[in-house]
């Protein structure tokens, strides 16, 4: 059924798992993800960004709307990243039950303006909000370690923030990065913040860039043909750790990219005379749900719908 991401991440909060929110951009991902979450009776969230709706527009969002509709698991399609207040009206518009008004490069006090502009009308119509406070980006960038706690979420803000906006759930940036490079080794994640803020906060809390850039689809990916440099992303155990301190909704877009060529990779490789798409697109299909099983195990969202 197609329900509001508030719908899907109080119960979460609650319940102390947290609930895969996957980027979409063709039908192939959206069955991956929808037909997965009913296989493992998980919810779970569709997104699409900006890009994806330039991409696939109301096609694409009439796909995902159908699939969640006639799904036996609550399903809601969120607007990742949206950057404007019209922005967010339009995924309104189009039948998105969840938007998300990204305006955290702006100073706090516009931030908290834009966001309230978009709770507000979203609100009178039923569908619920993310904000975002503080800078996503690789630690690894800001080596000094001052320097930091500038980019991310301040906890005291994070409360001042979310009484003045009334945001349904705040995305906090704890040192994840967007992409398939999030630093080397193991890239940071600060428990401690996130556990702070999930005390001020009863919120659901979310993690961007949460992607995990399995090392076996990096080697699959190389091994097909691919070139990916010194790719990394989040342990697994990061994100199961982070859900025990309130992170709820946790966004993945880059492994389901990965996932993806790898499956048309392998059988253009294994077989060049190949030209019916449902033998290339079906593979990368089936790659993708491997992704997104795995993903619902970590997050603990199996069974819970
Ligand atoms: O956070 C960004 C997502 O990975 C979406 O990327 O804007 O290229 O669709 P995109
Ligand atoms: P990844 O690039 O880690 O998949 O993050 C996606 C994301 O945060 C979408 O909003
Ligand atoms: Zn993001």
């Amino acid at each position: 059924m197609l329900v509001t991401g508030k719908d899907i991440l109080v119960p979460a909060r609650a319940g102390k798992y947290a609930v895969g929110a996957f980027n979409t951009n063709n039908m192939e991902i959206t069955q991956a993800i929808i037909h997965t979450a009913e296989k493992l009776r998980s919810p779970v969230i569709v997104q699409m960004s900006e890009g994806a709706i330039k991409y696939g527009g109301q096609d694409l969002a009439n796909i995902v709307i159908d699939l969640a509709t006639r799904a036996t698991v609550p399903v809601a399609l969120h607007l990742d990243h949206g950057s404007s207040y019209e922005s967010a009206l339009n995924a309104i518009k189009m039948g998105f039950t969840s938007v998300m008004i990204d305006a955290s490069h702006h100073p706090f006090e516009e931030n908290v303006h834009e966001t309230k502009r978009v709770v507000e009308a979203a609100h009178a119509m039923g569908i619920s909000v993310e904000a975002e406070l503080g800078r996503l980006g690789g630690i690894e960038e800001h080596v000094v370690v001052d320097e930091k706690d500038a980019f991310l979420t301040d906890p005291d803000e994070a409360v001042k923030f979310v009484e003045e906006t009334g945001t349904d759930y705040l995305a906090i940036a704890i040192g994840t990065s967007h992409g398939a490079y999030k630093g080397k080794g193991r890239p940071f994640i600060d428990q401690a913040r996130i556990k702070k803020i999930g005390e001020l906060l009863s919120i659901p809390l979310v993690a961007h860039g949460s992607s995990g850039v399995p090392a076996e689809i990096v080697q699959r990916l190389r091994a097909a043909g691919g070139e990916i440099g010194d790719a990394a992303g989040i342990a697994d155990e990061d994100l199961t750790e982070a859900a025990q301190y309130g992170i709820a909704k946790v966004n993945v877009d880059t492994d389901l990219r990965l996932a993806s060529t790898v499956g048309i990779r392998e059988v253009l490789k294994a077989t060049p005379k190949e030209f019916d798409p449902r033998k290339i697109f079906g593979p990368a299909r089936d790659v993708m749900s491997q992704i997104v099983e795995h993903k619902m195990g970590v997050l603990g969202s199996v069974g819970k719908a």
